[in-house]
């Protein structure tokens, strides 16, 4: 069959035939129909996370699948391969495959990673009022005033699943909840509709969008933070909306991206990978196992799950560009469009100076690509 294989020492990611895995005895064979990219899959291939002791040995890509929507646990093994352990009887995978049949595998794919991503700061770093796993009560619910949750980069992959989980907790909480955003103006009619239902939003290209934000709250400011951007200036920038109890999440690690010392606010920053109940070596520091990280995914699928057996669908994929080609053409023309995108500062950022339109810079959407 043919993989795409990251070889870490050359910093490529080529397409080359293997052997057909064969599965052990609490093992999964997963048929990947459709492959939605994320902005660390470039990422990783310009400067993988795990340095490659001889060079030989290559990283399978299993990029987000539909299939990926179980339980699933990554093993580091010597030689620096990661292999994902699936924790599901096949039983749960087919009914799992068909369900909710009015979404596309194409739409599904995008879910899992960066849906999972943006639960995690709303929910388990935040501590927003969660409809599927117990939350403190936050004190500001106390005051008799809406919270506010305000997302910066609401039209990125993040911002887009953030937008729509905060939506689900204004169905959930005794607490009105009042949901803010920054995005550039022509998104924001696509963003004050369902499923997105932004109360009110900010364009992130005016100077003094912070001040915007504090007056709409009337000078109390914001609650919830999550920056879906997470540089050093957005994050400087997100920071004073927050009122003095506020708490800001942020989802790139510290150093390269800001330096928190310089900051007034605390971050709040995990590693999505701790759904995966292990810790993770990011060269620079390690992030622990967190307790309960790996339970939180698993009532996050759980709970996708059982609502899309009974027939509600309560988060919808991003808007998908359906990329041309397949498997063959994920290095060449998918890694090139998210090496040009919001993490391209951190590879060469050589933008890739194709003209396609499929190769456009990513917008308010995902690239996805049909391999089956
Ligand atoms: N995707 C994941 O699963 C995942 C998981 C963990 C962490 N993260 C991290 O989250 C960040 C965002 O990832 P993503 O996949 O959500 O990105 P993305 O969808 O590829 O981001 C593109 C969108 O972000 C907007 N944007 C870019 N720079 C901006 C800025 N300075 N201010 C406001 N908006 C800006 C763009 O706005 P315009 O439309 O106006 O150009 C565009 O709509 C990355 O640092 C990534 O590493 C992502």
């Amino acid at each position: 069959m043919k993989a795409l294989i990251l070889t870490t020492a050359e910093h490529t990611a080529r397409v080359e035939e293997v052997p057909k895995p064969v599965p052990g005895s609490s093992e999964l064979l997963i048929k990947v129909h459709a492959v939605a990219l994320n902005p660390v899959d470039a990422l990783y291939v310009a400067c993988p996370l795990a340095a490659q002791p001889n060079g030989s040995l290559g990283w399978i890509l299993q990029i987000s699948s539909w299939a990926s929507v179980m339980t699933f646990r990554p093993r580091l093994t010597r030689g620096r391969r990661w292999e994902l352990e699936w924790q599901a009887s096949c039983n749960e995978v087919r009914s799992q495959s068909t369900s909710p049949r009015s979404m596309s595998l194409e739409e599904a794919s995008t879910i899992p990673t960066c849906g999972m991503t943006a639960a995690q700061g709303l929910f388990f770093r935040l501590g927003v009022p969660c409809p599927f796993w117990p939350t403190p009560e936050a004190p500001q619910s106390k005051l008799g005033r809406p919270l506010n949750v305000f997302v910066y980069g609401a039209s990125s992959s993040l911002g887009l699943f953030a937008g729509q989980l905060a939506n689900l907790v204004k169905q959930h909480s005794q607490v009105p909840i009042r949901l803010l955003g920054a995005a550039r103006d022509s998104h924001h009619q696509m963003l004050k509709e369902h499923p997105y239902s932004f109360d009110a939003l900010f364009d992130y290209r005016q100077d003094d969008w912070p001040e915007q934000v504090t007056k709409f709250t009337d000078g109390t400011g914001v609650d919830f933070v999550m920056d879906c951007i997470s540089e050093e200036s957005t994050v400087e920038m997100s920071s004073r909306t927050l009122n003095p109890t506020g708490k800001c999440a942020v989802f790139r690690p510290p150093k390269n991206n800001y330096d928190p010392d310089k900051l007034p606010t605390r971050l709040i920053y995990g590693a999505a990978y701790e759904a995966f109940g292990v810790a993770t070596d990011y060269g620079a520091f390690t992030f622990p196992v967190v307790p309960d990280a790996r339970e939180f995914a698993a009532a996050f699928y759980q709970y996708l799950t059982d609502s899309g057996r009974a027939g509600q669908i309560k988060l919808r994929g991003n808007p998908v560009r359906l990329m041309p080609g397949g498997l063959d053409h994920i290095a060449p023309d998918g890694l090139s469009i998210l090496g040009a995108g919001v993490l391209g500062h951190l590879m060469n950022g050589k933008q890739h100076g194709r003209t396609e339109t499929y190769m456009r810079p990513i917008s308010a959407e995902k690239p996805v690509y049909n391999i089956s």
